[in-house]
């Protein structure tokens, strides 16, 4: 299994491509560690945006450019921290209790600190415990594991399906994980049916991760609705691997499958034209074993655009599929700009329906303005 030291090491050796304004800001920002620094950083941006008025490279198109939202604001001034020790030195030895001392319809930002261990817990964050944040040591994130499936039986004799499934469920807005590792260690055998283990839902909106991992197999991440970023994570699984409608960004991130034939890296579900819901992979790795599509239509309007990426040997030459339903090929959005590598060379055999994207048509996919990110996005 590669660790995030890997996925560090390989990150740095992901060819430098120009990176846009808003990435050259970001990490002029990143040295600022203090929160205050960031909301003048993104105030003053704000304003200056506001007052420039221009298309400038990667520009948040018009009527989108907002300050932060006044309740993301209060509760990041008003943030608290929780320690979390397994051997007894924090205030809590699990993550269940630390978030269950948390008041319903918190309006502070609670940090878990959490200390390096293996936490076998079901966790669920509900819609009623907004401005968490679990945090982790970098050097030696802490795990959330689980192995609930799809076909595995509920407390009330069901099957879980893979909604439930999730080792980590997050329904609650404003969440933040950073240096997290997130598992579901099921097996499975590619067909077997109610084999899908989700390592972590999240289905809450203006939610962000920072170094974090995801192992699974089939369905890893379930990015199930809302407005979302993940900045340099790790992902494994072998089908399905990132799925659901959700509306993100993911920044310098690493796919990696160990699918054995065939399989899909993600399954985006947009069902109509009028959802604003995809996914946009910028900077990032796609690799591993098996011979992947980038992604598959689970619904009739999927959108994907991989943009700045690697994509490894284990592409396949047609790159997505329409799973066996061509009317899809006339609503989907499935696109490619300034991808590289080996699976990105020869585009003869890509689908006809498969979009090589102008730098135009590119835009509105390649920053954090894609999830609206002036309003709520804090730098950890
Ligand atoms: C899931 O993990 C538990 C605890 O380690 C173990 O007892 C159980 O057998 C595992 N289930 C499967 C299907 O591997
Ligand atoms: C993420 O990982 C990098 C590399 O290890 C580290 O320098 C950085 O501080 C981490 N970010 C956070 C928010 O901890
Ligand atoms: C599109 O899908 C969303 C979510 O399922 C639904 O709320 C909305 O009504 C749908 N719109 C149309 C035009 O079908
Ligand atoms: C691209 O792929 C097609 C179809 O497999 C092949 O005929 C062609 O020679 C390839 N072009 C290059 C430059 O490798």
């Amino acid at each position: 299994m590669a660790s995030l030291s890997h996925l560090q090491l390989s990150l740095l050796l992901l060819p430098l491509f120009n990176l846009p304004f808003v990435s050259s800001s970001w990490s002029t920002f990143e040295r600022e560690r203090d929160y205050s620094n960031w909301i003048s950083w993104n105030l003053k941006n704000y304003q200056q945006r506001a007052t420039r008025k221009v298309e400038s490279l990667v520009e948040a198109p018009a009527g989108r450019i907002k300050a932060l939202d006044g309740k993301l604001r209060r509760a990041e001034m008003n943030r608290v921290r929780i320690w979390v020790c397994q051997k007894g030195t924090g205030d809590f030895k699990t993550i269940t209790e630390a978030l269950n001392s948390i008041a319903l319809y918190n309006k502070r930002r609670v940090i878990l600190m959490i200390k390096p261990g293996v936490f076998r817990e079901k966790i669920s964050i509900p819609g009623t415990l907004p401005f968490v944040t679990l945090s982790g040591d970098a050097s030696d994130p802490p795990t959330i594991t689980g192995n609930d499936t799809a076909s595995v039986s509920g407390s009330d004799g069901m099957p879980l399906g893979t909604f439930h499934s999730a080792t980590v469920a997050v329904d609650a807005n404003y969440f933040v994980a950073i240096n997290m590792k997130f598992e579901n260690t099921a097996p499975h055998e590619i067909g077997s049916p109610g084999g899908q283990g989700v390592a972590l839902r999240i289905s809450g909106t203006k939610a962000g991760f920072y170094n974090c991992s995801f192992y699974g197999t089939q369905d890893t991440l379930y990015d199930h609705k809302g407005l979302h970023y993940f900045n340099n994570c790790f992902f494994q699984g072998s089908v399905d691997f990132i799925f659901g409608y959700g509306r993100s960004l993911y920044e310098s991130c690493y796919l990696n499958s160990i699918a054995k034939k065939v399989a899909s890296v993600t399954a985006q579900k947009r069902t109509n034209a009028s959802l604003a819901s995809g996914f946009s992979f910028k900077d990032s790795v796609v690799t591993g074993s098996g011979r992947v599509y980038l992604g598959r239509a689970w619904g009739d309007y999927s959108r994907v655009v991989f943009s700045y990426t690697f994509l490894d040997k284990i592409v396949l030459p047609q790159g997505w599929s329409d799973w066996g339903d061509q009317k899809r090929d006339l609503g989907v959005y499935y696109g490619e700009y300034k991808c590289s590598g080996p699976g990105a060379a020869n585009l003869t055999e890509r689908v006809p329906w498969a979009r090589m994207l102008t730098y135009e048509d590119a835009k509105p996919f390649i920053g954090t303005h894609y999830v609206e990110g002036d309003t709520w996005l804090v730098r950890p």
